[in-house]
């Protein structure tokens, strides 16, 4: 079956990596994660790239990354994939996905979480990025699946038919 590349973008927890993992299979392409391929390519784990290197240095390698992944159907992105216009311009070629969630959902998703630096401040400040990053995935995606209350073989099953559907 040939589809169109299919680009999960959402926040942080939103499920973008689970998700597009089992997608991929159930559509018979193959996947990337964009977060695991930048850690791979670059020897070191995300939050160290943050730390030692700095985020704008981390949305280089995310735009570099992004371009170099074009051989894959299913891309699951980083939620800060959405800050670099030139990402969204890539994007666009393809299916964009927004996996929504509630800012409630997303923070007892993350509880706990010691690997997302832009995650480990405070409550104001992560409901500011929350409601910024969200106005961003719904101006460039071209369908948004509400997630909040569905468990990950429920998004991927609408998913599937709805990309199914789209290609008939
Ligand atoms: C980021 C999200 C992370 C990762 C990095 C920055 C962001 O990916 O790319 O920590 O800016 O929201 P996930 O969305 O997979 O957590």
């Amino acid at each position: 079956m040939e589809i169109k590349k299919i680009y999960l973008i959402g926040f942080m927890g939103s499920g973008k990596s689970t998700v597009g993992k089992e997608l991929a299979k159930n559509l018979n392409q193959n996947f990337i994660d964009l977060d695991c391929y930048i850690e791979k390519k670059h020897h070191m784990k995300i939050k160290d790239i943050f730390s030692k290197l700095g985020e704008n240095t981390f949305r280089k390698y995310e735009t570099i990354c992004l371009k170099e992944a074009q051989n894959y159907g299913v891309i699951a992105t980083g939620g800060g994939i959405v800050e670099r216009k030139e990402n969204i311009l890539v994007m666009k070629e393809g299916l964009i996905i927004f996996l929504d969630a509630s800012f409630e959902e997303i923070t007892k998703r993350l509880q706990g979480d010691t690997k997302r630096p832009l995650w480990k401040q405070s409550k104001e400040r992560q409901v500011e990025l929350y409601k910024r990053r969200k106005q961003l995935y719904m101006a460039c995606s071209h369908w948004t699946i509400n997630t909040t209350n569905c468990s990950i073989s429920d998004v991927v099953n609408i998913i599937t038919k709805k990309v199914m559907n789209n290609n008939n």
